[in-house]
């Protein structure tokens, strides 16, 4: 049975926080876990990801854009999810498909049959099974990643999507909710403008129900 569970949401949302958290515990309960992210969890990723987020790339045209994420996906379903989904693994990724949908569609206007063509094919046609979204205001998701990235080694290192206006990001907010609309069951819609130890409980639960821990 494919159990590859993704985390998606707005900048700032708490995926990755909650992501990291997650794992521990379900780690520590002996599951085999692949967790990993998009566009960053192959190496060939990471290097297209720094291409994609570098500020000085402003004039990135959304084409370019779709094709780098595209390509960094295509090498991590074959790198990586598919063979520990092979090994029946539980694979938690931080961002997947539905971030083309809601960046690239949504967000940077492309037109969605050409998308879904390209996610399909650099997809493998995988899709989540299961899918957190971690919902909140743009501004306070804006605020809590402009004050980590303050925390980092490099002052100004917010990236070229943090960057973007008010409304590119209230866009993507939209783009998500509509895609959870349209697909409620595999969906579960997350609040996050909570505490961490709030939200954790909520998506351990989702977690521990849908792989029957
Ligand atoms: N529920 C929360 N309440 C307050 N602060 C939080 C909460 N969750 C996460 N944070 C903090 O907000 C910042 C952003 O969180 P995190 O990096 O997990 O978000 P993200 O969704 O992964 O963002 P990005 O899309 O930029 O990768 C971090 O500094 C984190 O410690
Ligand atoms: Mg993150």
């Amino acid at each position: 049975m494919k159990k590859l569970i993704t985390f998606e949401g707005i900048e700032g949302s708490g995926k990755s926080t909650q992501i990291k958290l997650v794992a521990e515990y379900l780690i520590e309960k002996n599951v085999e876990l692949l967790i990993t992210q998009e566009p960053s969890g192959t190496d060939i990723g990471r290097k297209i990801g720094g291409i994609l987020f570098n500020r000085e790339h402003y004039y990135m045209c959304a084409e370019t854009e779709i094709f780098l994420f595209c390509a960094a996906r295509a090498q991590h379903v074959r790198e990586m999810i598919m063979p520990a989904l092979k090994q029946n693994k539980v694979v938690l990724c931080d961002r997947f498909s539905d971030a083309t949908y809601a960046y690239q569609g949504a967000g940077r206007g492309l037109d969605q049959e050409f998308i879904k063509l390209i996610n399909d094919y650099s997809s493998m046609l995988l899709k989540p099974d299961l899918t957190l979204l971690f919902d909140l205001p743009v501004e306070i998701g804006l605020k809590r990643a402009t004050e980590r990235n303050n925390l980092l080694k490099e002052p100004s290192s917010t990236d070229r999507f943090e960057r973007e206006n008010m409304d590119f990001h209230r866009r993507i907010r939209e783009g998500y909710l509509n895609i959870l609309k349209n697909e409620p069951d595999r969906f579960r819609l997350i609040d996050a403008s909570r505490d961490v130890d709030t939200i954790q409980k909520e998506v351990r639960r989702h977690i521990i129900d849908f792989i029957n821990l």
